[in-house]
């Protein structure tokens, strides 16, 4: 690997870990797992926190050793430096699990957290047996207080389990305190991202004790992370938060990926079409990369987790919704395969192919989950004969994987697959290169002298689109060069939770692109395009029957008042507005609506609803009032229901309105706009979209 340390890190880290003298140290730390997330994690803590002293145990003796090594088990540019500059200072690398456990004062928890393999939740829900087991240990072990950390990905409640078996199983007189703090480093880029990242998030308890184990925490991470940068939040907002961000990357990828395959169809280019997208900056370019999928040992899994949650608490269309991101994701997998198959005249059966890369991704040795293995898979199953070649991935680790995906033997392997121990010497003879992982060093080989040495007519399919593919096809190399699709990452726009989206592009642009699609025959394109409507329907249709399910299983004949109209604020554009839908849902259970908004005419108003409920406007007159001002839109109704965010609603005299309405009164802000604290200690019930209503309200009916 050719990637400079120095590239990587600032110069400070150096003077910072040459300046380390541990006499007696501040704070003692175990970090249980020395995998991926423990080990960098814990050199970066130690390295920047020469005041603490950082153990890091498993029970693989094998890592142990290798961390105690000069080839560390894990690659990961710029960490070798490090764990070399401050190892056996203040950071141990130990197989004395008991010892570590009794000393610290805190705990990282950091084992892994695959999904299910057997039993209820297979495939889906998270396995959180090494989880509990380290639990058991702490509890088991521990004779003084402890504050321990979830540092793994794991399920919303995860904390409650690990509280709840330390609870049970502890020593007299020991006290835990549970925290949340899940890892967001990226593998390829850990080291990058442990020294500046997007965030810190520490979820705790509402307590005064959780509070103290919460700043705790944070004092560590203040040696070298601004505290702005570190989010405190309650504990399921902290866990569900890992699980969403890696499910909203992955749904990015997916999303580019269907879009290459119409791009192939079509002829438009789907890397100018991410470009062109990319700088909405609301949108943002990243993760709009193009490729034969997502792989790693976390998104998958974390998705997986999130559809098993969702449907544990029978959120049918929620995980039908995020089904679709896995299914593009094998879907893109197997179309690349197919493509090489079909362009390679119909069969590979027989023919050398050279395969560039296995890791799931450049600068990592870790295949758990690689695109590359499903590739492999699949020209195995056709007859290709393989030759491997990845800068960092051990040829063992590549047999292990594809004997396990293709349930053959190492010696049937054989057969099939050779292992190269450079790029040239795997493209010898071959008919074609298949680049299945986007290693810097691909695109500055020789490809003159590479093409000289391949069968003719030579292919190159570039899964990562990392080549350049003018030069592969202009240097007269007289080819096919196919390609795919010829959290600072996600970005903070367009993440306001609501009752969806309206206006007159979004929905009609998507069904646009799914009309494109099933006349492409790209069904699971279409399909996958089809759940991002559905959410939006079922969003609109899930508010509405919370507010009929509050208002005691019934509206009818209640007098509601309608806060908003147009599809969002500063614009009198009603057009596939979510106030319509709602209201239409409202009028349908008998309510009787009274609906204000600052600049949508009542004309429209009458207009939209006689045309969504077929209902003429005398009809209409029955259920529908349009107010001039939003007192007398509230005046004796039972409930407000908020449905565009237009400022001036979270300025409105609320404990004027509450002493004119009916007893109890309701608000229901599908925006988040209004201040909901306030008006609960005015006597309000407060709904509103993704928060539990509290326990104290008249009501105890919850959310959908
Ligand atoms: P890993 O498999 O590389 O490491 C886990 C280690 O824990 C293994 O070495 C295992 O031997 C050890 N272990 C298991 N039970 C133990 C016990 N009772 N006592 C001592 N050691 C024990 O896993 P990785 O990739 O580090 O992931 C850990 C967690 O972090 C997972 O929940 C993962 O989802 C999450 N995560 C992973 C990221 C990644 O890029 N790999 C990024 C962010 C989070």
């Amino acid at each position: 690997m050719s990637t400079s340390h120095s590239d990587i890190l600032p110069s400070h880290i150096t003077h910072d870990i040459s300046n380390i003298r541990l006499n007696k140290p501040q704070l003692r730390i175990c970090c249980i797992g020395a995998g991926y997330v423990g080990g960098p994690t814990c050199a970066i803590i130690a390295s920047k926190c020469p005041n603490i002293q950082v153990t890091v145990v498993d029970i693989s003796s094998e890592r142990i050793a290798g961390w105690n090594s000069d080839a560390l088990p894990i690659f990961e540019p710029g960490l070798d430096e490090i764990v070399r500059k401050i190892r056996n200072r203040n950071l141990f690398f130990s197989t004395d699990i008991e010892k570590s456990i009794q000393e610290a004062d805190l705990i990282f928890i950091s084992v892994h957290t695959p999904t299910k393999s057997y039993g209820f939740g297979t495939g889906r829900a998270a396995d959180l047996r090494y989880v509990e087991e380290a639990a058991r240990q702490i509890a088991h072990i521990s004779k003084t207080d402890k504050i321990v950390v979830e540092k793994s990905t794991v399920p919303v409640k995860a904390c409650e389990s690990i509280k709840t078996i330390l609870k049970t199983n502890k020593h007299r007189g020991v006290n835990y305190q549970v925290l949340s703090n899940p890892e967001f480093l990226a593998e390829g880029s850990a080291i990058h991202d442990l020294l500046a990242p997007d965030r810190v998030l520490i979820g705790g308890d509402e307590t005064v004790e959780g509070s103290l184990a919460i700043k705790k925490l944070s004092w560590i991470y203040e040696h070298w992370v601004p505290k702005e940068k570190i989010l405190t939040t309650n504990t399921w907002s902290s866990e569900l938060s890992k699980l969403v961000a890696n499910a909203f990357l992955a749904q990015r990828i997916s999303s580019i990926n269907t879009i290459s395959a119409v791009c192939e169809a079509t002829g438009a280019s789907v890397s100018e079409v991410a470009k062109a997208v990319g700088l909405d900056s609301r949108i943002g370019n990243k993760f709009l990369n193009a490729s034969i999928g997502f792989g790693g040992s976390c998104f998958q899994k974390d998705i997986y987790n999130l559809i098993y949650l969702a449907e544990s608490l029978k959120l049918e269309p929620v995980a039908q919704y995020w089904l679709q991101v896995i299914k593009i994701n094998d879907w893109q997998r197997e179309r690349f395969a197919q493509m090489i198959v079909q362009n390679l005249f119909g069969s590979v059966s027989g023919k050398k192919i050279a395969i560039f890369g296995f890791a799931f991704k450049k600068d990592t040795a870790d295949t758990r989950e690689s695109s590359s293995i499903y590739v492999c898979r699949y020209l195995i199953d056709e007859g290709a004969s393989l030759h491997i070649y990845d800068p960092k991935v051990s040829s063992d680790r590549i047999y292990l994987d594809l004997s396990e995906q293709t349930g053959s033997t190492e010696r049937d392997l054989n057969d099939h697959v050779q292992i190269a121990n450079e790029p040239y010497e795997a493209a010898k003879d071959s008919h074609a290169i298949v680049v299945c992982t986007e290693w810097d060093e691909f695109a500055k080989l020789d490809y003159e002298l590479i093409y000289s040495t391949m069968q003719k007519p030579s292919f190159i399919f570039d899964g990562r689109l990392v080549l350049d593919h003018d030069h592969l096809m202009s240097a007269s190399v007289s080819e096919v060069a196919k390609a795919v699709g010829l959290d600072s990452r996600i970005g903070n726009k367009f993440l306001n939770a609501s009752i969806g989206f309206g206006g007159s592009c979004f929905q009609k642009d998507i069904y646009n692109l799914i009309y494109l699609a099933e006349s492409l025959k790209l069904e699971p394109v279409a399909q996958y395009w089809l759940q991002v409507i559905k959410i939006n329907d079922w969003q609109r249709e899930r508010f509405a029957q919370m507010i009929v399910q509050n208002l005691f299983g019934s509206v009818s004949g209640k007098k509601i008042a309608i806060f908003g109209f147009a599809f969002k604020k500063d614009t009198a554009d009603t057009r596939e507005s979510s106030s319509i839908y709602v209201c239409r849902y409202l009028i349908d259970e008998g309510a009787s609506l009274h609906i204000y908004d600052p600049k949508v005419s009542s004309d429209r108003i009458y207009l939209d609803l006689s045309e969504q409920t077929g209902s003429t406007e005398r009809d209409l007159n029955d259920h529908v009032q349009i107010a001039n001002e939003p007192y007398e839109a509230a005046k004796d109704s039972h409930a407000i229901v908020v449905c565009t965010e237009w400022d001036e609603f979270a300025k409105l005299d609320y404990e004027l309105i509450y002493s004119t309405m009916q007893k109890p009164s309701f608000i229901f802000d599908g925006r988040l706009v209004l201040d909901h604290d306030h008006l609960m200690s005015i006597g309000f019930n407060v709904f509103c979209i993704g928060k539990k209503p509290p326990k104290n309200q008249f009501t105890n009916q919850s959310p959908l």
